[in-house]
């Protein structure tokens, strides 16, 4: 068995957290990831309602089982509302990332609650060590939905793992054994996975956001602010989102000002969504979105780690 801190403090049978993904991960997922032996989270968006936390907070506690909730720091805003919906539902970690997560940290922490921080460069994976996180998240550019996109998982890895002395997470780009051995090798205490779940009927992805998932190969992401300055969504600059590649994103990627001032982006983009019209609208998604190949349930993509134990075996003498 592969046995590390996050498994040793969750009482997991994988070292797999499913990362929160905010508009796909909802309690379902989480509930289902949990229930095949990692750590489920579900992502809160920056919309949401303090009783809709609670609501998927019920749902992803149903089997019994431990799981998370991922909030954006940016999203929070003056009012403790999420804040206060996260603590009172008392899941058993809680990652607070993208924007200014220090004052979050101890109120959670107090709570009894586990708390990550994701960082996308070694200075931010410091801070959230000194801000009291409880594990980092190393986070590489390959890695889909938000987040920095100035260095990849393993240069990043390496060096937080050098910098900090909390557990680490590994984020980006992971998407089964091989990916899972490599970071457990390097010294992570487990792997944070996203994109290895879009391909899972338990997401809220509609079914042609999945087939477009499952069509794409790794080449066929894109890094930038397209949508969120279509969307006109508060995102820190330096947060920018990965994404499947379309149309839309070629047509603006680099004119984000004219973008900002463009009187129809936003309607345009939000009917495309209703429309499943995937040149236009995106799906989040990062590099592993080549190994995603067929639907699957959540339970065979958290199965397909245990390989990680034998890939690491065969250094035994
Ligand atoms: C669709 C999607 C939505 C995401 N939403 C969130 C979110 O709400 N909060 C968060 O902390 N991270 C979010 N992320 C980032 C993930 O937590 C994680 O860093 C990333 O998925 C890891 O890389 P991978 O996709 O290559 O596995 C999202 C990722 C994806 C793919």
């Amino acid at each position: 068995m592969l046995r590390t801190w996050v498994t040793d403090r969750f009482g997991l049978e994988l070292p797999v957290v499913g990362a929160p993904m905010a508009g796909v991960s909802d309690g379902r997922l989480a509930a289902a990831v949990s229930a095949a032996g990692g750590l489920g989270m579900f992502g809160v968006p920056a919309t949401a309602a303090p009783s809709w936390v609670a609501q998927q907070a019920a749902v992803a506690a149903g089997g019994g089982r431990p799981y998370g909730i991922g909030l954006m720091a940016w999203a929070l805003g003056e009012g403790a509302g999420l804040l206060d919906a996260v603590l009172d539902a008392r899941p058993s970690l809680v990652s607070v990332s993208y924007g200014p997560f220090g004052r979050y940290v101890e109120p959670l922490r107090q709570a009894g609650i586990v708390v990550a921080v994701q960082a996308g460069t070694t200075d931010e994976a410091r801070a959230a060590e000194q801000a009291g996180a409880d594990v980092v998240v190393a986070r590489g550019g390959e890695g889909g939905g938000h987040g920095r996109a100035e260095v990849a998982t393993l240069p990043l890895l390496q060096s937080v793992l050098d910098a900090v002395s909390v557990p680490v997470l590994a984020a980006g780009g992971i998407a089964g054994a091989r990916g899972l051995a490599a970071v457990l090798a390097a010294g992570a205490d487990g792997a944070w996975v996203g994109t290895a779940f879009l391909g899972c009927a338990e997401t809220t992805l509609s079914d042609p956001a999945r087939e477009r998932v499952i069509g794409t190969s790794e080449t066929g992401t894109a890094y930038g602010r397209v949508f969120d300055v279509a969307q006109r969504l508060d995102w820190p600059p330096e947060f920018g989102g990965r994404a499947l590649r379309n149309a839309f994103f070629d047509r603006w990627d680099g004119r984000e000002e004219e973008l900002a001032a463009d009187e129809g982006a936003p309607a345009e983009l939000a009917a495309a969504r209703r429309a499943d019209d995937f040149d236009t609208a995106y799906v989040y998604a990062g590099q592993a979105v080549g190994m995603v190949r067929e639907l699957r349930t959540a339970a065979e993509v958290v199965g397909e780690f245990a390989g990680a134990e034998k890939l690491l075996s065969r250094f035994k003498s």
